[in-house]
């Protein structure tokens, strides 16, 4: 029901095969690829040579999400190295229905990744084009962020306008600070895929076995909290 995709920027650098074999025995339906440039975000995270090594090193599809200026310069390069998932933002796209189309015409799952501020009106008129929609929930770059106020909201109205729309198949991805105490209120709203990074998986206090089972605590009372999320008697933003 709800997938469970680890971020590859949060394993143990020094171990990263053993790393990757873990995370397959724990149960992770895909790998998270955080790739940055410095420039979209003060950071430089994977690169295209890293994800070329661990292709063949593991049969789980591979997840990008591009953090780049220029995302456009990468399409055909990771589809061809063979990433499953390809996420491009659209604060850096001037022409993000073409680089979308270009994404399905390399036979990649496309999707649109949003910043915490940026309107849900930057994708409307991309819906033909989604395989998944990315929104993040903190400010994107870094492990161990914050949840922005209004990251719970945004998901709640994200999946309302795919729902509208005749989306109602296209998954929302939801990155950063996906928490113990978050995942409930994330998957309430509508979360589909969640990244797991520090605040779970990661989560440095307990060992990965622990953290996956807290994981899947959490999205089940998620579940059991869905479509009520107006008769909580909470403010969602909280
Ligand atoms: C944030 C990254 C995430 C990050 C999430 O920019 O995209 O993948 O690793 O993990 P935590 O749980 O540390 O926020
Ligand atoms: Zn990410």
């Amino acid at each position: 029901m709800v997938k469970v995709s680890p971020s590859v920027m949060c394993v143990d650098t020094g171990h990263i095969e053993d790393s990757i074999r873990q995370l397959e025995t724990a149960g992770a339906d895909m790998l998270h690829l955080d790739m940055a440039d410095g420039h979209f975000v003060p950071n430089l995270l994977l690169g295209p040579d890293v994800v070329r090594w661990l292709r063949p090193k593991t049969k789980l599809p591979l997840d990008a999400h591009l953090m780049v200026k220029n995302p456009g310069d990468y399409i055909d390069l990771l589809a061809d190295i063979g990433v499953d998932y390809l996420s491009i933002h659209a604060e850096a796209c001037i022409h993000l229905d073409r680089l979308l189309t270009q994404i399905l015409e390399k036979g990649v799952k496309a999707g649109a990744a949003l910043n915490p501020a940026t309107p849900l009106g930057a994708i409307e008129y991309v819906l033909e084009r989604l395989d998944f929609v990315l929104l993040m929930a903190v400010n994107p770059g870094f492990a161990g962020g914050k949840l922005v106020a209004s990251a719970i909201r945004k998901i709640a109205d994200c999946r309302k306008m795919l729902d509208q729309q005749g989306c109602s198949e296209v998954p929302i991805l939801v990155d950063g600070n996906v928490s113990f105490a978050n995942i409930p209120k994330m998957v309430a709203a509508g979360a589909d895929i969640l990244v797991a990074g520090t605040s779970s998986w990661f989560n440095s206090a307990a060992p990965l076995e622990e953290n996956v089972e807290k994981t899947k605590k959490a999205i089940e009372e998620g579940l059991k909290m869905r479509g009520g999320i107006e008769n909580w008697g909470l403010k969602i933003g909280d």
